[in-house]
């Protein structure tokens, strides 16, 4: 999720894009660049904040491209920031996404004599820009040709020397136009120019735009193709979130974009296999005992969730620790056990301790984080990456559902290398995991009936949060999101424990929020919330139709794609958290006494 800045006008290029990529640098920031045209390209780039770039003084440069970076090929160094070249070094890239069929090309391109200076995936498209351009095609045929050639999602900017034109595409990520007077300018989010101009045009995926000085002309197949242009009305503070209020709304509302990044590539249908990126030494998973996930918080209860999982089709037994509370125990061959820290930021002191005492014990260690280049990716043997892309409000969203489906693919991963799983039964689990972003859509898209239940409910003393099986994580996980942001009493609990003891609670100023969906056991927590209801509490429950609810007070529905229902209904408990803080005026991205990344023991 990174961010792309470019202009080309009257005025020096290298000052309007360097503002540019400073207010977007909340997009990502690990490193930044610029490309600045002239009859040659000037390029800085360099590892860090776009703060530390020094932007070349090139008065005479009236078009460039800059980028801020976010990694997920390549670690954030001065090598891997964009803009990229080609061979030439005549035209400039750059990228956000991902090219998912990057090795192969590049290995052809190798073959062809080319030369690589970077880790990136990107790196090959000012490559393959080149070659056509080579061939006779200008720089928008040309760049309509690479995309033909690459797979995966991605926004793209070109630049070429002697030419004050940009060339840019996209698909599956954002791209913006802003129409200014005799300049155009090109971000992956109006924040980027919004200070010069508030007349845009929003791209749409197939689409290759022509940016010169005052001039746009946007093409599909080959046409020219007519958009609206719109006045962005937003202040500059909500124009950085997106037009919503709260990062923590828009990141929410990123899951569907967010769980297709986590996706990209590592889906193979054909095999009924998933593609990982990560490497155990031969033979290891096949005599694996034992996995532990060790994690704190929402990233523990992204553990507790897939650890079902990983023993449903992976047949090994899996545990799930407190990282606080852990210890390598005896009773265990660390060669057989297999540890993985689950954490967001990769920082969590917490989590680090963990891994650090399960290496030491022996154990092989695994990584599976948010943040390339993060502490926990040096303390373990092997990283997987979630790439749900930055998360600002401190209430995790996106990266717990990103975590989830990563250790989804894990798990299908592991079970057909342990032959546990056959290959029919995860094709079954690789379709739900494709038909996840959607079904997430169809939730966001229900806002507003979330937005009731919350203005209905917003004075109730507490909630209590229900489910069973896969239910009962993202019930604990829906208590936490409501106690974090709106300081009410939440608990969450397993539904059939309500009557050991939690019910003694219960009255009818306590409503129950309760998963009835497929993967967790729907028929008899339905039970358990019409015990509550029984003693007068109100009953919300999220049901994908497996159970009649016409006795709740509030149903909302999911569709049911298979174990991973329960974490498409826990997008309804963000929503419901999220409205009623709103509701109560809480301070939602930064709510009191907590933090972001909690980096001490
Ligand atoms: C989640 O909303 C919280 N902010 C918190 O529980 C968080 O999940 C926990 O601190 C772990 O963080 P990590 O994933 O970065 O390790």
């Amino acid at each position: 999720m990174c961010g792309i800045v470019g202009y080309v006008g009257g005025e020096p290029a290298g000052p309007i894009v360097y503002s540019g990529l400073e207010n977007l640098d909340y997009r990502g920031y690990d490193s930044a660049g610029i490309a600045l045209v002239e009859q040659e390209l000037t390029i800085a780039k360099r590892t860090g904040e776009v703060s530390e770039l020094d932007v070349p003084d090139v008065p005479g440069a009236t078009c460039g491209i800059g980028h801020t970076r976010w990694s997920t090929h390549g670690p954030p160094t001065d090598e891997n920031a964009h803009p990229h070249t080609g061979q030439a070094g005549d035209v400039a890239v750059v990228h956000n996404g991902i090219v998912e069929n990057y090795e192969s090309i590049k290995a052809e391109l190798a073959d062809a004599g080319h030369e690589f200076s970077s880790d990136t995936d990107t790196e090959v498209i000012p490559h393959l820009l080149e070659r056509e351009l080579e061939s006779g095609h200008d720089l928008l045929s040309g760049l309509e040709r690479v995309v033909d050639a690459i797979e995966g999602s991605y926004a793209i900017a070109a630049v070429r020397a002697g030419s004050d034109r940009i060339v840019a595409t996209r698909h599956e990520s954002p791209l913006v136009v802003g129409h200014g007077d005799d300049a155009s300018f090109l971000a992956s989010d109006v924040t980027a120019f919004l200070d010069r101009t508030r007349d845009v045009t929003y791209l749409e995926d197939g689409d290759i735009a022509s940016l010169e000085a005052g001039t746009v002309t946007v093409y599909r197949d080959g046409d020219v193709v007519d958009h609206d242009v719109e006045t962005v009305e937003w202040d500059a503070d909500a124009a950085e979130k997106g037009g919503y209020e709260h990062y923590m709304r828009k990141e929410i509302h990123e899951q569907p974009v967010a769980l297709r990044q986590t996706l990209s590539g590592r889906i193979d249908i054909e095999r009924g296999d998933a593609d990982l990126d990560v490497s155990f030494p031969q033979g290891y998973l096949e005599s694996l005992e034992e996995i532990q996930l060790v994690a704190c918080g929402t990233s523990y209860y992204a553990s507790l969730y897939a650890a079902r999982l990983l023993e449903q089709f992976a047949d090994v037994r899996t545990t799930v620790e407190i990282a606080s509370e852990y210890t390598f125990d005896g009773g265990r061959d660390p060669w057989r056990t297999l540890v993985i820290a689950v954490t967001q930021s990769g920082e969590t002191a917490d989590t680090l301790g963990a891994i650090r005492r399960a290496g030491g014990a022996g154990a092989r260690t695994l990584a599976v984080t948010n943040t390339l280049g993060s502490s926990v990716t040096r303390e373990t043997e092997d990283s997987l990456f979630i790439r749900a892309g930055p998360e600002i409000g401190v209430a995790a969203t996106k990266t717990f559902a990103s975590q989830v489906t990563t250790l989804a693919l894990l798990a299908v991963e592991i079970g057909r290398k342990r032959g546990t799983l056959a290959a029919t039964d995860a094709r079954a689990v690789l379709e739900n995991l494709r038909e996840l972003p959607g079904a997430v859509q169809q939730v966001l898209d229900e806002e507003a009936r979330v937005l009731e239940g919350a203005e209905r409910f917003v004075d109730a003393d507490a909630f209590f949060f229900v489910g069973r099986q896969f239910g009962y994580p993202v019930a604990l996980e829906g208590a936490l999101k409501l106690k974090e942001i709106a300081y009410d009493h939440a608990e969450g609990f397993a539904a059939g424990e309500l009557k050991h003891g939690p019910l003694a609670l219960v009255t009818g100023e306590t409503p129950v929020l309760s998963v009835l969906t497929e993967g967790a056991r729907p028929g008899e927590t339905l039970n358990n919330v019409t015990e509550a209801q029984t003693r007068a509490a109100p009953a919300i429950g999220v049901t994908d139709g497996t159970v009649e609810t016409d006795s709740l007070d509030l149903a909302l529905e999911v569709s049911e794609i298979g174990h991973m229902t329960p974490l498409v209904a826990n997008i309804y408990f963000q929503l419901f958290a999220y409205h009623i803080a709103d509701l109560q005026g809480r301070s939602i991205d930064k709510p009191r006494n907590l933090a972001k990344s909690v980096t001490v023991e």
